[in-house]
């Protein structure tokens, strides 16, 4: 478990001493694939550099496994980053030496013998889909497979983190799927937990568990599991990730209520609407929306209309049973009811005080 709170990272300018992160917390559980989210300049390298123990923080701190790392003497601090592996945006692959050999030259300075450095090589080779591309060298390879090269070298030395910066920037969508799958395999099969810092929200939905998204002046805007994100429609994630559910020019009107629904899994996405009208007796109809995928699960959200004497009823019964409602329109008869509602909650706050 990696924890970081309240970190700040202060660079100084010409003119001051300007803030590049503020105060950011978020937790990081073993085992995971964590996307560090945000905008150009919002810091994620900083993060990266932070998260990695290659610099320290001006203020707040980093735990690892409960331990505070600001605390730890020059050795520990030198045994816990040797556990950390990096793969940077500036990394350099030896020229002369071919793929295999790149792989194997941490294994080289650390002493590791021949025959297990050749099963290490071949099973990150694997891992990687550079097998046939063992012999190349590295002004052969496309700059995917370059990446790829230097992800397996990064893991060569069996870190327990891996922090990759950037791994997809510039790459189009075969070689960027190329590097997103061989760290997914790397996090899947090796059990490396994986921080990336990305500024495409598309890469997190489709290979992190979690994320913690920045802002451009280096804020936590928010974080927690994709799941957790994308079931807040409100959830900045949740805007540039599910399905827009814009129904500009349909006259929401002829409905009796109206509602924005997310739904999550291969049991509920292709069923769920349907099954709610059946049960209440209510005509539903998908009026905007779609469906994604996170990771391999899929995600909807629609914009439904529905009609019926029951229409509250059924989106009351979506939400019981898993799915994630944010009503647009609801009937007359309910909206008076909501508004006493608060007329009343209102008047009984106003009394207490
Ligand atoms: N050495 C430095 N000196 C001055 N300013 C710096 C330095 N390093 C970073 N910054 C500034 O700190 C802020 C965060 O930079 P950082 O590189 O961490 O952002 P980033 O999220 O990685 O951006 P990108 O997506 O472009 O890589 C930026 O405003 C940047 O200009
Ligand atoms: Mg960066």
């Amino acid at each position: 478990m990696i924890t970081v709170e309240n970190l700040t990272k202060f660079v100084p300018s010409a003119t001051s001493a300007a803030p590049v992160l503020r105060e950011v917390s978020f937790a990081v559980g073993s085992g995971s694939l964590f996307g560090l989210l945000g905008p150009s300049g919002a810091g994620k390298s900083a993060l990266t550099k932070l998260l990695g123990l290659q610099d320290r923080p001006d203020a707040g701190l980093i735990r690892v496994d409960d331990v505070d790392t600001g605390r730890l003497d020059h050795r520990s601090l030198r045994e816990l980053r040797s556990r950390f592996s990096t793969v940077d945006p500036g990394f350099v692959l030896r020229p002369e030496r071919t793929v295999a050999g790149n792989i194997a030259t941490p294994l080289e300075q650390l002493g590791v013998d021949g025959p297990q450095r050749r099963d290490i090589v071949a099973e990150l080779l694997d891992l990687v889909g550079l097998t046939r591309g063992a012999a190349q060298h590295p002004g052969e390879l496309n700059e995917g497979q370059r990446r790829r090269v230097a992800l397996a070298r990064a893991l060569a030395v069996s870190p327990s983190v891996l922090l990759v910066d950037d791994p997809t920037a510039g790459l189009d969508a075969d070689e960027a799927g190329g590097v997103l799958a061989a760290l997914d395999r790397a996090n899947a099969e090796l059990g490396v937990t994986v921080l990336l810092a990305t500024s495409d929200a598309d890469v997190v939905r489709k290979v992190c568990d979690g994320v913690a998204v920045l802002s451009d002046d280096g804020a936590l805007v928010e974080t927690g599991t994709v799941f957790e994100l994308l079931s807040d429609q409100d959830s900045h994630f949740a805007g540039t990730q599910l399905p827009p559910v814009d129904t500009n020019g349909t006259e929401l009107s002829r409905y009796d209520s109206v509602a924005d629904v997310v739904l999550i899994g291969h049991a509920t996405v292709p069923t769920l609407l349907s099954e709610a009208g059946h049960q209440m007796g209510v005509e539903v109809q998908t009026l905007a929306g779609g469906v994604t995928r996170a990771g391999e699960t899929p995600v909807a959200r629609y914009r439904v209309g529905l009609r019926g004497e029951r229409a509250d009823l059924a989106v009351s019964w979506l939400s019981e049973h898993s799915g994630i409602v944010r009503p647009v329109r609801r009937t007359a008869r309910v909206a008076a009811v909501s508004e006493l509602v608060a007329r009343e909650t209102r008047e009984l706050a106003g009394v207490a005080a």
